[in-house]
């Protein structure tokens, strides 16, 4: 399975702070946005990435990416003229995606919880038809919202209806099969002008071909695309990481631990880093790592 990070869009919302900068590359906490996406598809075990952004952005991304070699990754570099919807990702990436599967992620959206990277992995198995989740949120009417009968089956997906059938938002990460191209081909602009993610998925549902899993209360979906809710993130990511001690998105970790680069890449990682806190806290694991490495061979 292949993967897309969307990265592209206006940022109306966060108005001044991206008139210069692209909103993925802004700061939650102590990393660039974009981190916490990559992390997601990362950690559903996807390594095969095309990041898709504006004409104007992306050299900034292949600055702060490159080929994605150091992380284990294959990173791949797609322009997106104008903003002109989600589902356009997959035209833009036909090429990318060639005959396999797809997962989309949103470059805003952060997820986080206990079995979650799990529940993306089995994901990833997908061969036919469209897996997308549902979770509970107080502000339905900002998202895409899907609605079920009382036996738990979907009867409905409305993009941002002024009055939600349900309190389930779909979150911005999305499984599709390779019928996905065509089916974004197919699409025509709704009147925002935009080709909706939602139409992608009425066209599955209407098939009897789209899965809705949900993401439990237990586990945390942000997005962040209001000066709110990109304070709430950093918060959010801030609190969990001075309690724990662990760090949440630190992408060289994740490599090394799901076996994407060696402990030798993995040093030299770090030693091309600053001083600072995140070469601190590589450079912790690393040392942890070595000793348990020296005790099962000693
Ligand atoms: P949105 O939050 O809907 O749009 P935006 O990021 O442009 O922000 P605003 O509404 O404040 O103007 O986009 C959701 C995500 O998808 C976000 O990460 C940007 C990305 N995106 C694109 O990369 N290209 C697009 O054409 C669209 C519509 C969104």
């Amino acid at each position: 399975m292949k993967g897309i990070l969307l990265a592209g869009g206006n940022g109306t919302r966060l108005y001044p702070l991206t008139r210069v900068t692209n909103k993925h590359l802004m700061s939650i906490y102590d990393k660039p946005m974009i981190f916490y996406p990559l992390s997601t598809l990362m950690l559903a075990g996807i390594r095969e990435i095309a990041l898709i952004s504006s004409p104007k952005d992306l050299p900034s991304y292949k600055q702060l990416l490159g080929s994605g070699e150091h992380l284990g990754l294959s990173i791949t570099y797609i322009e997106q003229e104008k903003p002109e919807g989600i589902a356009q990702a997959f035209t833009l990436a036909e090429d990318f995606i060639n005959r396999d599967s797809v997962c989309l992620t949103l470059g805003d959206n952060i997820f986080y919880g206990d079995g979650f990277s799990k529940l993306l992995k089995d994901c990833t198995e997908l061969e036919e038809g469209g897996i997308v989740f549902g979770y509970q949120v107080n502000d339905p009417e900002r998202y895409g919202v899907v609605s079920f009968d009382q036996a738990g089956n979907v009867i409905d997906i409305e993009e941002k209806p002024q009055v939600p059938k349900s309190n389930y938002a779909i979150p911005g990460v999305y499984f599709y099969d390779n019928k996905i191209v065509d089916i974004a081909k197919g699409l025509t602009p709704s009147a925002r002008g935009e080709l909706e993610i939602t139409d992608v998925n009425l066209y599955y549902l209407q098939r009897g071909q789209l899965k809705v899993k949900l993401f439990g209360r237990g586990s945390a979906w942000l997005d962040t695309g209001t000066p709110d809710s990109l304070l709430d993130a950093s918060n959010f990511v801030g609190t969990l990481e001075k309690r724990q001690g662990n760090k949440i998105a630190c992408l060289e970790e994740i490599a090394y631990k799901m076996g994407y680069i060696s402990i030798d890449t993995l040093t030299k990682n770090i030693s091309a880093m600053p001083n600072g806190t995140y070469k601190k806290y590589l450079a912790q694991i690393l040392k942890n790592e070595t000793a348990s490495v020296a005790a099962v061979t000693s």
